[in-house]
C-alpha cells in the first residue's frame, strides 16, 4: 500500500477501506508516515468528508492505537457525560453525583480550559486539595464506593487522538465532523462507558457557532456510536450566553454546589436535568426521559448528590471543611463591579466575549502551559432577558492581577447588548436529536 495512494483516494472523493484507514493512522502513530503526509490526507478529509462507515473504521483504527479501560467487578451501568466544551459549563459537576445518586456510575475523564472554553480539571483543582491525576486504581475505587470519579486523561488512552489533534490544530483541520466524531468516540468508548450522553452546544461561546454544524455533529456522533455498539443520547444546548451566573474554577464549583443544594440558576438545572434524564433511559433506571426527569429531581431533593460530591472531594484529596468555608468568600482583590450604561433589556451576553475576558482575568489559559487562578472570573447579575436601570450591576470582574482587569474590560464591556424589547426566552434544551437508535456498520437505521 503507498500513502499517497491512498491520499490521492480521499483527495478524488473516493471512501477508504479500513485498511487504508488503519495504514495511515498506524503509521502516523509508529513514526513510519511522515507528518506532511498525514497532514495532506487530513486536508483531503476536511474537504472531502467521510461515509459514516469510514468515520466507523477510524473510530475503531484509533479507540485500538491505546489501552481501554474495563471495570471488571463493577456493578454497571457505567455512563459518561460528554460536553463539546462552553463557557460555564459546570454541569459534569453536578452531573456526576447526580447520577450516581440513582446508581448509574460515572468514568468522568475530563479536560483542562483552553482559549475562551473552561476545563472540568481546572474546576475541581479549585478545591484546596483536590487531587485530578488518579491511578486507575484509585479511579476504580471512587466508581465503585461513591459511583464517580473525576480524573484527567490516562496517556495510555488513544495516542492516536493526541498525535493526529496536534497535527490537525496546525494544519486548520479541527473543523472536520468525521475527525472530530472519531476523536471524541474514540476516547470515551476506550474510558470504558457502555453508554453516553452528549451535550453539543452551538452559539458564539462554543466550539461550533452554528446550530446546523452542531447539529451535524450530533447525528455523527449517534450514528457512529451506535454502530459501535454503544447507546448514544445526544442533546443540542444554547451557548450563546455563558451558563449559569458564574464563569471562573472556584465560582463555578460555588454553582455546582449550589445546585446539588437545590438552588441552582434555572438554565444550569435544565440542561443538567434533561442531560442526566436521557442518562437514566441509556441506562434502563427510566422508561422514558419524563420519568427519568422526575427519577433525578426526587434524587436532588433527597440531598444524596451533595453528599456524594463531597465524599468525592475527600476521596480525592480535597479539603471539605476548607471548601465550605470558602464558600462566598475566595476571591481575588482585584475586582471590578461593570454597571449598566442605560436603564433598559439586556438582550444579549456575548458568551465567547465573556470566555475570552476569562483568559485575561485568569480563568482559562492562551496555551496548554499557562497557569489558571482559581480566584478569577465573571460574576453574572444579569442574564439575558432581565430589566436593569442604569448604574446597577450587570457583571463582576474578579482578575489575577490589576493588567489583566484592565484588558478584561473592554470585552465584559462589549459583551453586553441593551433593547427596549425584552428578548424571547432561550430553548436551553430545545434539541434531543436522537436516542438509542440502532444502526448497522454503514450508518443506516435499521
Ligand atoms: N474535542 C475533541 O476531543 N476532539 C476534536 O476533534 C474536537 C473537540
Amino acid at each position: 500500500m503507498r500513502v499517497v495512494d491512498i491520499i490521492t483516494k480521499k483527495r478524488d472523493g473516493g471512501t477508504l477501506a479500513k485498511e487504508e484507514i488503519a495504514f495511515i493512522v498506524n503509521g502516523y502513530v509508529d513514526g513510519s508516515i511522515p507528518e506532511y503526509q498525514v497532514s495532506a490526507w487530513l486536508m483531503a478529509v476536511f474537504f472531502k468528508g467521510m461515509a459514516p462507515e469510514e468515520t466507523v473504521f477510524l473510530t475503531e483504527v484509533m479507540l485500538n492505537s491505546g489501552t481501554r479501560i474495563n471495570f471488571d467487578g463493577i456493578p454497571g451501568p457505567f455512563i459518561d457525560k460528554h460536553s463539546t466544551g462552553g463557557v460555564g459549563d459546570k454541569i459534569s459537576l453536578v452531573i456526576a453525583p447526580l447520577l450516581a445518586s440513582v446508581g448509574i456510575r460515572v468514568p468522568m475523564m475530563s479536560g483542562r480550559a483552553l482559549g475562551h472554553t473552561g476545563g472540568t480539571l481546572d474546576k475541581l483543582e479549585a478545591i484546596p486539595g483536590y487531587r485530578t491525576n488518579l491511578s486507575l486504581a484509585e479511579f476504580r475505587r471512587g466508581l465503585a464506593e461513591e459511583g464517580f470519579a473525576m480524573t484527567g486523561q490516562s496517556k495510555d488512552i488513544v495516542p492516536a487522538d493526541r498525535l493526529l489533534y496536534a497535527l490537525r490544530d496546525v494544519t486548520a483541520t479541527v473543523e472536520s465532523i468525521p475527525l472530530i466524531t472519531a476523536s471524541i468516540l474514540s476516547k470515551k468508548i476506550a474510558e470504558g462507558a457502555d453508554a453516553l450522553v452528549f451535550d453539543v452546544k452551538y452559539g458564539s461561546g462554543a466550539f461550533m457557532k452554528e446550530k446546523s454544524q452542531a447539529s451535524a455533529l450530533a447525528h455523527s456522533l449517534v450514528n457512529v456510536g451506535t454502530a459501535l455498539g454503544k447507546r448514544i443520547s445526544t442533546l443540542l444546548t444554547d451557548m450563546d450566553e455563558p451558563l449559569g451566573n458564574a464563569v471562573g474554577n472556584f465560582l463555578e464549583v460555588e454553582e455546582a454546589l449550589d445546585c446539588l443544594e437545590g438552588n441552582g440558576p434555572a438554565d444550569v438545572m435544565e440542561v443538567s436535568f434533561a442531560l442526566a434524564a436521557n442518562a437514566c433511559v441509556l441506562g434502563g433506571k427510566a422508561s422514558c426521559v419524563e420519568e427519568g426527569l422526575e427519577l433525578c429531581k426526587r434524587a436532588l431533593e433527597s440531598g444524596l448528590p451533595r453528599e456524594l460530591f463531597l465524599a468525592n472531594v475527600e476521596r480525592q484529596g480535597g479539603d471539605v471543611k476548607r471548601l465550605l468555608e470558602m464558600r462566598g468568600n475566595y476571591r481575588s482583590q482585584y475586582v471590578y463591579d461593570l454597571k449598566a450604561e442605560q436603564s433598559a433589556y439586556i438582550t444579549r451576553i456575548d458568551a465567547y466575549k465573556v470566555g475570552l475576558a476569562g483568559v485575561y482575568l485568569g480563568v482559562g489559559r492562551n496555551r496548554v502551559e499557562d497557569v489558571v487562578s482559581p480566584v478569577a472570573g465573571v460574576l453574572l447579575h444579569k442574564k439575558r432577558g432581565d430589566w436593569t436601570n442604569v448604574g446597577e450591576t450587570v457583571m463582576t470582574a474578579y482578575a489575577k492581577d490589576d493588567n489583566s482587569l484592565r484588558e478584561a474590560l473592554s470585552l465584559l464591556k462589549d459583551a453586553v447588548s441593551y433593547g427596549e424589547t425584552k428578548p424571547s426566552n432561550s430553548d436551553w434544551t430545545n434539541g434531543l436529536i436522537a436516542s438509542q437508535r440502532r444502526l448497522d456498520r454503514t450508518g443506516r437505521s435499521s
